[in-house]
């Protein structure tokens, strides 16, 4: 029995939703998704801005509870988990979210060890070491002893993945991580997340806006509009999908009904 239930669970895809829809009042959001994630890969989600990329991912790790389908992980549903049991769920996983700062008033290295500390009970001299080791691995070796203050955006994006994968997560999810960087340091984000997969085998999401870094770092790339995937393919293939909100995407075009509220609403 057990041994079939672990053999199960192997073959299960790492993260699962099914049918997943969400409501905000009025607004829906999410109009049924189905989402399997392979072990390993990295899935790109794109799709524009207020798509529902975030809330997505905010499913994954139950920051979000659907109105109505399914969440697993590794074939164990987890949607309708009590709160007590989500910490430990959420921390097989590393989160790269747009509105995760460092804390100005500990140093990098602090940062850095913050969730080892804090969640993992390690002790102060080990997780600093650890943390010195997930530095070097983002390409920041020795600058635990700076404050965030002392730093770039880019550099502090990077200073926050080297925390989120502190925990050594099996997953890691990125919401819009080159947002805000120029096209250099964003391509040093891009990087990471190839290293990362590479180096740690991690299955990675990735939201983004940004054709240039999907297509970089994509092994499948997801569409999402009207709450719905539209585009389900390659980094390669999407260069020549038919759709054509698929195709303004990809061409960095406004959407027609864009256009059509600019020449209507004058200067806005
Ligand atoms: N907690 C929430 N309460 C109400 N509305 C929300 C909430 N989270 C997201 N939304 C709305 O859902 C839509 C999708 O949001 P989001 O997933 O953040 O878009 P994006 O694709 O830019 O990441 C937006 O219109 C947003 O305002
Ligand atoms: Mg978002």
């Amino acid at each position: 029995m057990a041994i079939a239930r672990l053999a199960r669970q192997d073959a299960a895809p790492v993260v699962e939703l099914r049918g997943v829809h969400k409501r905000f009042g009025q607004l829906l959001v999410l109009r049924g998704i189905d989402l399997a994630l392979e072990s390993g890969k990295t899935t790109v989600i794109i799709g524009e801005s207020g798509s529902g990329k975030s809330v997505i991912l905010k499913h994954i790790v139950r920051l979000l509870k659907p109105d109505r389908g399914e969440v697993y992980h590794r074939g164990q549903r987890i949607d309708h988990l009590p709160e007590r049991k989500l910490a430990k769920l959420r921390s097989g996983f590393g989160f790269l979210f747009q509105l995760n700062a460092l804390f100005d008033s500990l140093t990098v290295g602090q940062n850095v060890s913050f969730p080892l500390i804090e969640h993992l009970r390690m002790k102060r001299k080990k997780a600093a070491e650890v943390a010195e080791e997930k530095l070097t691995m983002v390409g920041l070796p020795g600058i635990q002893g700076k404050w965030p203050a002392e730093l770039s955006g880019g550099q502090k994006k990077r200073v926050a993945l080297a925390r989120s994968i502190a925990v050594n997560p099996q997953v890691i999810l990125y919401d819009e991580p080159t947002t805000g960087l120029d096209p250099p340091r964003a391509d040093v984000i891009n990087e990471l997340i190839r290293k990362l997969q590479r180096e740690l085998g991690v299955t990675s999401v990735v939201v983004t806006h940004d054709m240039a870094s999907a297509r970089k770092v994509a092994d499948r790339i997801l569409m999402l509009y009207g709450g719905q995937f539209i585009y389900d393919g390659t980094s390669e293939s999407i260069m020549h999908a038919v759709d054509p909100r698929v195709r303004r995407f990809v061409e960095g075009l406004a959407a027609e009904d864009d256009l059509a509220s600019l020449s209507a609403g004058g200067g806005r």
